[in-house]
């Protein structure tokens, strides 16, 4: 559970929120709105640890995802993608695994073989996680890629 407990923030005479306690439930989703300057991305930024607020405290859980606010960072990638990325050590192995199935076969090492098996255990334990149809999706567009 992410939560805030008492959190106030100013910049210099300005309050930006004053006392603020609430708690964002896993499973949930939310919306942060108010107009320009009332403090959104000042707001996300105490709640992922970017910055401290002037007063008051946040929990956070182990596991944190965070999609950072620049519309045009993520582009060139899918959307399940950029989500995946998100958990970057399960990003990092499915970027090594890709590698070294891309190696033609005869080349494939026992070493290869080896790190292949530790790759697949750290993949399959989040994709198991995730809902069916979108690992399924995930999976199969990933083999077209990899064909080409
Ligand atoms: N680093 C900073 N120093 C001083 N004032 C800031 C700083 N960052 C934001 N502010 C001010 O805090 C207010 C809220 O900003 P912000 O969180 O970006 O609002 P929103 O995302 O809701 O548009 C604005 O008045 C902004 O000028
Ligand atoms: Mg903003």
């Amino acid at each position: 559970m992410l939560s805030l407990n008492n959190v106030t923030m100013r910049y210099g005479a300005r309050l930006l929120f004053e006392d603020v306690t609430c708690s964002f439930l896993e499973g949930r989703r939310y919306a942060i709105t108010g107009p320009n300057g009332a403090g959104k991305t000042t707001l996300m930024k105490i709640l992922e640890g970017d910055i401290e607020p002037t007063k008051g405290s946040v929990s956070r859980p182990k596991k944190l995802g965070i999609l950072r606010q620049d519309q045009f960072a993520f582009d060139e990638f899918r959307v399940i993608d950029t989500v995946i990325m998100g958990n970057s050590p399960l990003w990092k192995a499915l970027q090594e695994r890709d590698v070294l199935y891309a190696k033609p076969h005869e080349q494939l090492t026992n070493k290869d073989g080896m790190r292949l098996g530790e790759l697949e255990g750290i993949v399959a334990t989040p994709l198991m996680r995730m809902p069916r149809s979108c690992s399924t999706a995930w999976a199969s567009n990933r083999r077209c890629t990899n064909a080409r």
